[in-house]
């Protein structure tokens, strides 16, 4: 049975600040998937949350970019803003940039990942769900699920993965993607994806059938690609078993925090610290950045699941490492590498400081000596 995966995210008002989401968004919206589903638009749905994103997993047999799904997707976002704005909840509507829907969500927004796929026997699935962090903070942790062996065992052990994964990144400053081939290639990758603002994954493929393994919201970034367009809290959706990596080594990546940026303004950098749902809160400094793994497992299109997959005490010393690698930033302040470079902050006020500093440089040399009388101190 061919079915499509659609998981569609938008932060549509923060309870409190940015820090989460309020369960009447959450409410809202599932009502208009829930008539979806009755209506059989839908065979199924969850919606799931991550600090101030809501997150629509949803399947159908519609195929990928679908109008009616992305309309579907849009009206829900639109009920939960309605909700926001009676509770005067922070940034009511922040992810949606029109007030009309134009025929599909990306560029309007909303993040989107979504892949068709014949289902197998048995289909794991995790969808990774990140906030204050932006899609290219999956660069690190897909290299190590599809092409590094030290992180993913089957890609040594296991023939139906021996030959290795296709992945397409794109370049986020000129809008082109790039087709790189896995082992042969994965030096070419890493000299692409490790610069991380400006090279994002969006998706990966088997290459001994084309399969499709992974892929990410990158649509806003490729959209506008050329300018700068600020932060956008990603999803990543992973296949898992049988030919792709197995689910522990999905997970694998993130026992080992590493840093991404976002954070508070989304203009730090911070370590991604995996959560279970309902520590999926950023509250310090607005962070540090928060990912969950909500694992499925595909009945017919139907969504066996959320199993929480970062619930699990294994993954406490991530967390407490995490928060180590927190303080170890917060130490540096406002400067640098916490906050980030210039051209990749979301927030500025450097070009009004240094126009009004301009002014003093009519000054003459010497003049800039502030004068004081030595006797006035005696006074
Ligand atoms: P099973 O042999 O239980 O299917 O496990 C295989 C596997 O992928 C474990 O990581
Ligand atoms: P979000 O992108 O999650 O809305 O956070 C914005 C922000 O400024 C956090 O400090
Ligand atoms: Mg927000
Ligand atoms: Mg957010």
């Amino acid at each position: 049975m061919k079915v499509t995966l659609s998981v569609i995210k938008a932060d549509v008002g923060g309870y409190v600040g940015h820090s989460s989401t309020h369960p009447a968004l959450m409410d809202a919206a599932s009502q208009v998937l829930e008539e979806a589903k009755t209506s059989g638009l839908l065979i199924d749905y969850a919606v799931l949350r991550v600090g101030d994103d809501i997150n629509f997993v949803m399947t159908h047999t519609r195929g990928v970019d679908n109008e009616e799904i992305h309309k579907l997707a849009w009206d829900a976002f639109l009920k939960a803003t309605e909700k926001a704005r009676e509770l005067k909840l922070y940034g009511a509507g922040q992810d949606l940039l029109s007030d009309t829907f134009s025929g599909n969500v990306k560029g309007m927004g909303p993040g989107v990942a979504e892949m068709e796929f014949v289902e197998r026997p048995s289909e794991p699935i995790v969808i990774f769900m990140a906030d204050k962090t932006s899609p290219s903070a999956w660069n690190l942790p897909l290299y190590e699920m599809f092409a590094n062996p030290q992180n993913t065992a089957g890609l040594v052990i296991d023939p139906s993965m021996h030959e290795g994964f296709r992945f397409i990144v794109l370049d986020v400053k000129t809008g082109e993607e790039y087709a790189v081939d896995c082992p042969e290639e994965m030096y070419d990758l890493l000299a692409l994806i490790s610069g991380i603002e400006r090279y994002t994954i969006k998706a990966v493929y088997r290459r001994k059938d084309g399969e499709i393994g992974a892929v990410a919201s990158t649509q806003k970034l490729s959209l506008i690609a050329g300018k700068y367009v600020g932060k956008d809290d990603p999803v990543l959706i992973v296949r898992a078993q049988s030919g792709f990596p197995a689910v522990g080594e999905i997970l694998e990546p993130f026992a080992r925090p590493f840093f991404v940026e976002g954070w508070m303004r989304g203009s730090h950098m911070g370590p991604l610290m995996p959560v279970p749902f309902h520590h999926a809160n950023p509250s310090r400094f607005d962070g540090p950045p928060r990912v969950i793994a909500a694992g499925f497992q595909l009945a017919n299109g139907k969504l066996i699941g959320p199993r929480d997959m970062f619930d699990d005490p294994a993954f406490d010393y991530a967390r407490e490492e995490a928060n180590h690698l927190a303080n170890v930033m917060r130490r540096h302040g406002i400067f640098e590498p916490h906050r980030l470079p210039e051209e990749s902050m979301e927030y500025t006020n450097l070009p009004k400081i240094l126009k009004r500093l301009r002014h003093k440089k009519g000054l003459e040399e010497g003049e800039y000596v502030i004068e004081h009388n030595p006797e006035e101190e005696h006074d």
